[in-house]
């Protein structure tokens, strides 16, 4: 099956309204596309869990704070058409920018207290349009669920916070990580890596998830923080915008016994690479 791209809202709406009133569920996975097995896993997860289905994909402009990287984010339409179709996804939404954001556009949404840390002081603005083109997306496709990926930890905890506090009628369903053999998180930007550079990314998996043994099993949070720092330099990963334990849900300082989050941001050859795994401290 060919996968039906839809581009005008008005299209997706009277798809939409037709669902709703036949009772139908719609799952939606919002994407900026250059898909990969990660988003496979949420169109699944969707696909199990809702009647319809609907993929976004919408490179939004909003959120890059780096005029290059908003450039340089791959766009592969074709092929993530393709790679959708044995999945039988019920619609592709590839809106325009000019019908998001039209010129007397004049909302933004803004998430506090979780956004701050992390992700939100090293890319300003990035998470304002992150909430804003989410909330239009969940209104626009009518979500009665939507799939977000462990991967990008923080985008998961603001957008739980944005649909409790806003009250959206949608629940959210966070899908695990998908990762390579070699342990690197997948991701769109990994395709930036040449064949060397992608070898040395497994540093920073291996990085991560040593130093959470090491906390899970009683060890100094700053000595394990920074033999996780040592291994990656040795790596020539770098440099580290952020490795921090913090609170899995508020992300605020981890607090004993609460269930923690690791979460690091690297550059390694001009990509900046993010990733995060869950820590039982005791
Ligand atoms: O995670 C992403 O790909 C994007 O941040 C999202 C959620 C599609 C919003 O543009």
């Amino acid at each position: 099956m060919t996968t039906p791209i839809i581009r005008p809202l008005a299209e997706l709406s009277a798809l939409v309204r037709g669902w709703k009133a036949a009772g139908e569920t719609i799952g939606v996975v919002p994407t900026m596309g250059a898909l990969h097995e990660g988003h496979l896993s949420l169109v699944r997860a969707a696909k199990a869990g809702c009647d319809r289905v609907i993929v976004t994909l919408f490179v939004n402009p909003r959120q890059f704070n780096n005029a290059e990287d908003f450039a340089k984010y791959p766009r592969t339409e074709h092929a993530d058409a393709a790679l959708l179709a044995p999945l039988s996804v019920d619609a592709l939404f590839v809106p325009d920018a000019a019908e998001i954001y039209p010129p007397d556009h004049a909302t933004v949404v803004s998430v506090s207290g979780v956004t701050a840390p992390l992700e939100g002081a090293y890319r300003p603005g990035h998470f304002d349009g992150v909430a804003t083109v989410v909330t239009l997306l969940l209104n626009m496709t009518g979500a009665d669920r939507a799939y977000f990926g462990e991967k990008d930890w923080q985008q998961l905890q603001l957008v739980r916070r944005l649909v409790a506090d806003l009250k959206l009628p949608c629940e959210i369903v966070p899908c695990p990580c998908v990762r390579a053999e070699d342990g690197l998180a997948l991701s769109s930007r990994n395709q930036r890596l040449d064949p060397e550079a992608r070898a040395r990314a497994a540093a920073l998996p291996q990085a991560l998830f040593a130093a959470a043994r090491v906390i899970e099993a009683g060890g100094q949070v700053e000595a394990a923080l920074a033999e996780a720092r040592a291994g990656l330099d040795a790596a020539g990963v770098g440099p580290v915008d952020y490795l921090e334990l913090r609170d899995g849900e508020s992300l605020g300082p981890a607090r004993p016994g609460q269930p923690a989050r690791l979460l690091v941001a690297a550059w390694l050859d001009g990509v900046r690479l993010i990733d995060n795994v869950a820590v039982a401290t005791g």
